[in-house]
């Protein structure tokens, strides 16, 4: 098994993205001087943006890859909810539906960024706004009942939980009935597994998968603690393939016809990683859309590792638009069986 060398355009494929959208806000400032009233830097403001977060971010990384994206999930009723939805819609999301939750806060992540230019932002402060309550029992069940609906659009979902409550046993119903009829279904998991049963494939990181089996995530560093891991959560029957992103140690694969000593793969890219957030979201995308453009699981995870490794180099969380991901399969590595040198 090697890396793919052809990529298909993925231009065709229709996707949906089911979960929490995040509104990062990036705030640009300038360091002046301490502050004679605490120990803190003072800062001046120069500038300040939002980009998409959470599932909001797996919907544009799909979009940077080809194929036509809706969103499923709910944002509030506030500056922040419109700005994502201008956003999406200006990456011709389609967000009709997307709800608009009102008195519910858009969940916010501020990180305050100092730098003395413009090239080598620090990241001094982040401050997250949540919602006070998770997303209504009533839009749940209208987002679920949307999926539903619509399911016969698309050729693949994507789960993005990222715990503000769109993912709950409603969205798992519909998941699991969907998988049940043949829908490749992904989901980029934070919790409750049990409402999930034989969707297409997980794609958690360490923490998650460490959290869902109850072991210490830097015991997973090794690959046969990793391995028992995967067995362990595979046998609870939530799905087919396990992709567990592993930060700068790369990928590894577990599930049907794979070795049962897992396939795995190290990190891609080779210039120096800026920002790692939203990481997980492009892998999670890249890998879904490779699946449902025909690759097996192995090459859909090397796919994955090559367009993490690429939005790793950029700051803020990025996008790898289709052109860059083609190239990077040129010098991305190729599968090994996990702990072993060579995959045969
Ligand atoms: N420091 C790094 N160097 C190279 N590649 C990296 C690095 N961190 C992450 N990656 C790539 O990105 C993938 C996903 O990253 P990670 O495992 O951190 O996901 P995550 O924790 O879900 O991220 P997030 O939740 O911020 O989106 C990794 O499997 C790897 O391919
Ligand atoms: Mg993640």
């Amino acid at each position: 098994m090697t890396v793919p060398t052809d990529l298909p355009d993925f231009q065709g494929l229709r996707v949906a993205v089911v979960g929490d959208p995040i509104a990062d806000l990036y705030l640009h400032a300038h360091p002046r001087r301490l502050s004679r009233e605490a120990p803190v830097m003072v800062l001046r403001h120069l500038s300040e943006r939002i980009g998409a977060g959470g599932a909001a971010n797996v919907a544009r990384n799909l979009r940077a890859l080809g194929p036509s994206v809706s969103l499923f999930g709910a944002v509030g009723r506030d500056t922040n909810g419109r700005e994502l939805a201008r956003i999406l819609g200006a990456d011709e999301v389609d967000i009709s539906c997307l709800s608009h939750i009102a008195d519910w806060t858009t969940p916010t992540k501020t990180r305050v960024l100092a730098a003395l230019s413009r090239r080598f932002p620090q990241q001094v402060l982040r401050i997250d706004r949540e919602p006070s309550r998770p997303v209504p029992a009533s839009s749940r069940a209208e987002l679920a009942g949307q999926l539903r609906e619509r399911a016969g659009e698309f050729d693949a979902v994507v789960i993005s939980d990222y715990e503000y409550g769109a993912v709950a046993s409603e969205v798992g119903a519909v998941a699991s009935e969907l998988a049940a009829t043949g829908k490749l279904v992904v989901l980029d998991p934070r919790r409750d597994l049990e409402l999930f049963s034989g969707i297409t494939a997980l794609t958690p990181n360490v923490e998650e998968l460490a959290r869902f089996v109850g072991v210490e995530a830097a015991r997973l560093d090794d690959a046969g603690a990793l391995r028992a891991a995967a067995v362990r959560l595979l046998a609870d029957g939530a799905c087919r393939w396990l992709l567990v992103t592993r930060g700068n140690l790369g990928m590894a694969l577990f599930g049907e016809g794979l070795p049962a000593e897992g396939v795995a793969v190290e990190a891609s890219g080779s210039g120096e990683v800026t920002d790692v957030s939203g990481a997980g979201d492009t892998a999670a995308a890249a890998f879904t859309l490779s699946l449902a453009g025909g690759f097996g699981a192995p090459e859909a995870m090397v796919v994955a590792n090559a367009a993490s490794g690429v939005v790793v180099m950029e700051n803020g969380t990025a996008v790898c638009p289709w052109p860059d991901l083609k190239a990077a399969l040129s010098t991305t590595p190729a599968p090994v069986r996990l702990g072993r040198p060579s995959y045969t």
